[in-house]
């Protein structure tokens, strides 16, 4: 975020959001500001409240309390304040059949653009999703990739200040994964502000200049993704042990005996420690002796999902 972004007023403020579903809290009491130019990524477990956060800043739900402001307006309340918003679902949302320019054309024209200013505005929202040389072709006919980019178009033809984007890259390969985000990129460079949602931490820490977690309606942790990691773990690196199949019971429990952890594949354990090479050596020696011997010991910097690792472990405050 740069020095303009932080003076200027935010375009986003969430205070004290808090909403229940047939009385069961859903948010909590959830703080947040977003300035121009500044991608956030909110982060957390599933059903800790992201997507009702992004329906209460849509306007789609109006919180049981506390107050959103777009832009100084509420968007529960006030139509136009919600012309200042993009919102990309998680579902491609365009008319199949019809081409990418008839599409956007046609989302202009919904969101109350003058006639006269139609033309521009597509081709301004192809430029910046690089996709006009999509714009003749039936979205049914496109890549994953392009149908992606070409569904943020029609969230921005409209020229937001704010666009949301709720899993943006979900079930989407590598190429096409880096040209969404370059998209992001692109947009945030030009002022607007961006609210991202994703399962996916390695792109969060890439994409984002500040992280949110979420966990059962309330944000426990918030700032830059760098900022972050250096507070949780210091000088920690993380050591990633690689085996060459599924330890069986008693394999796991001299793993865990090295103080390693099972990661989300069963063949890949993990530890932190603040002399990481050393203790990669020490593991693969004792990991040889007992008939363990690795495939692959990697040491590298924590990131945030040994953050969101020790944060979903973490006993919810009451
Ligand atoms: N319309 C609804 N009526 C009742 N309960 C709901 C409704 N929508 C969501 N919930 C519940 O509210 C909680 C928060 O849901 P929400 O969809 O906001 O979570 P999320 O963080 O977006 O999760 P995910 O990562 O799975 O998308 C969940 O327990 C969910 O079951
Ligand atoms: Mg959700």
């Amino acid at each position: 975020m740069n020095a303009e972004a932080l003076s200027a007023a935010p375009i986003l403020t969430v205070a004290g959001a808090v909403h229940a579903y047939g009385g069961r809290p859903v948010l909590r009491g959830v703080d947040l500001a977003l300035g121009r130019g500044e991608i956030y990524a909110l982060l957390g477990p599933n059903g800790a409240g992201k997507t009702t956060l992004i329906r209460t800043l849509c306007g789609r739900i109006r919180p049981d309390g506390g107050t959103v402001r777009l832009n100084g307006r509420d968007p529960a309340r006030v139509a136009a304040a919600r012309a200042g918003l993009g919102l990309v679902p998680q579902e491609i949302a365009l008319y199949a059949n019809l081409t990418v320019g008839e599409n956007l054309r046609t989302f202009a024209a919904l969101a109350g653009m003058p006639h006269r200013q139609i033309a521009a505005a597509v081709e301004r929202a192809l430029a910046l999703t690089r996709t006009a040389d999509r714009a003749g072709v039936p979205v049914k006919h496109l890549s994953g990739g392009y149908q992606r980019r070409a569904n943020i178009a029609a969230a921005i033809v409209h020229a937001p200040s704010l666009l949301i984007l709720d899993e943006p890259t979900v079930g989407v390969d590598i190429d096409a994964r880096e040209a969404v985000d370059a998209v992001i990129r692109g947009l945030r460079d030009l002022g607007v502000a961006i609210l991202l949602t994703t399962h996916d931490l390695d792109q969060a820490e890439a994409l984002a200049d500040r992280v949110g977690f979420l966990r059962e309606g309330r944000m426990v942790l918030e700032g830059e993704p760098k900022a972050l990691l250096a507070e949780a773990f210091g000088t920690q690196m993380e050591v990633l042990v690689h085996l060459s199949g599924t330890p069986d019971a008693a394999a796991e429990a001299q793993l865990a005996a090295e103080g390693l952890a099972r990661t989300r594949q069963p063949s890949v354990w993990t530890r932190l420690d603040a002399d990481g090479y050393a203790v990669a050596g020490t593991l693969d020696r004792r990991l040889r002796q007992v008939g363990l011997a690795p495939r692959e010991i990697r040491v590298r910097q924590p990131s945030l999902a040994n953050l969101f690792t020790r944060l979903a472990e973490q006993e919810p405050a009451a």
